[in-house]
């Protein structure tokens, strides 16, 4: 019995910090989203003509091998955005692999 319920504390904890990871994760998204570049993908993305990220993320039209890509290589008016990314505050510190970085942007924009 004792045994029992530590192992669901156990399973609990777990749970509750794979959450907090995911949360801290869309966080960092929201800063890199916000940051990159000095004044954000917003400066370009949150202008009609350009492309709307999280339409097209919900709308299952940008997967995230595309979204990925064009942040590593660039498209036509879109630079390369992953030193831009790394530079971030908040990736620094939380000490994040570019496709960690990449991923939480892409979190971010999927909520
Ligand atoms: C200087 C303006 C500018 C900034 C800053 C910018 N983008 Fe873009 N981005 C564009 C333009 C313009 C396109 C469209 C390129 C094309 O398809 O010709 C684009 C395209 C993209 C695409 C491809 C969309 C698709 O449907 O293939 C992604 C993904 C993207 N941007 C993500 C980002 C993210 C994330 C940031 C911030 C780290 C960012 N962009 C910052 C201008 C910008």
């Amino acid at each position: 019995m004792k045994k029992s319920f530590g192992l669901l504390v156990g399973a609990a904890l777990i749970a509750i910090s794979g959450q907090v990871a995911a949360n801290e994760a869309e966080e960092v998204g929201a800063k890199i989203y916000d940051r990159a570049f000095g004044r954000g993908c917003g400066a370009c993305h949150d202008i009609a003509s350009n492309p709307q990220l999280k339409e097209l993320i919900k709308a299952g039209k940008l997967p995230k091998d595309q979204f990925s890509k064009v942040l590593k290589e660039g498209k036509n008016g879109m630079p390369k955005a992953v030193e831009a990314i790394m530079a971030v505050g908040p990736v620094k510190k939380a000490n994040m692999t570019e496709d960690q970085a990449i991923d939480a942007v892409y979190t971010y924009l999927s909520k």
